[in-house]
């Protein structure tokens, strides 16, 4: 994809995060690689407001480019794209019922056979750690590992993605997920698929294509 469509691709997709209720106000940030750059949101700038030209482009040594500042969380945006080669694409969101259960430093277990889609058998919860530092980056990169979404302690959600497409479908899955895992919590603690269970799901979703990565290639 040109730079300049992926540029406007990542404006529509802020503004959508927030049209569908997936996100509030100037939170949030979403990356992406093109070529050997880094493209990111810029910081504290109303979705309304922002157009391709205020995205800033970052090298992997984290030097920008740009009339604007990159988003305070240009870190894990840089650490997850330059170490989750399988990965080209990064959405953080403050969606709703992912950060109340990140408000109880709570990931998400195998209630539901469609938490396999972010890859294992649990969302994890990466601890709290201040917004935009070093050790925010650590704590999401740890909880990512092996996975392609975590929810982040008294903060929020990152989701990844082949596209940006994909990262927004898995960030409204991550949402839905936690929003039936807070009601099934209110009946009771729901029982858990098991490891072997997991395993068997993620086998047929992979063979079968199922899901988020079929329905954004
Ligand atoms: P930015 O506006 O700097 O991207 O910050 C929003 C945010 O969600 C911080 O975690």
């Amino acid at each position: 994809m040109e730079e300049l469509e992926l540029r406007q691709e990542m404006v529509a997709a802020c503004r959508r995060m927030n049209d569908i209720g997936l996100n509030q106000g100037t939170s949030g940030n979403i990356s992406a690689r093109s070529g050997d750059k880094i493209l990111i949101t810029p910081t504290s700038l109303p979705y309304d407001e922002m157009e391709a030209e205020d995205i800033v482009a970052m090298d992997a040594d984290g030097n920008f480019e740009g009339k604007r500042k990159p988003s305070s969380e240009w870190r894990f945006h840089h650490d997850i794209l330059t170490n989750r080669l399988d990965v080209d694409a990064v959405m953080h969101c403050h969606s709703t019922h992912a950060t109340a259960l990140a408000c109880h430093q709570m990931g998400i277990e195998s209630f539901h056979y469609m938490v396999a889609v972010a890859g294992g058998n649990d969302i994890r919860c990466a601890p709290y750690a201040t917004f935009g530092t070093q050790a925010l980056s650590d704590s999401a990169l740890e909880a990512l590992e092996g996975r392609k979404a975590c929810l982040l302690g008294q903060h929020g959600q990152i989701a990844l993605g082949g596209t940006i497409k994909q990262a927004f479908a898995l960030a409204i899955e991550v949402e839905t997920l936690a929003h039936m895992y807070i009601t099934a919590r209110q009946m009771g603690e729901p029982p858990v698929l098991s490891s072997e269970e997991m395993v068997r799901v993620m086998n047929q979703m992979k063979q079968m294509h199922y899901g988020v990565t079929r329905s954004q290639q």
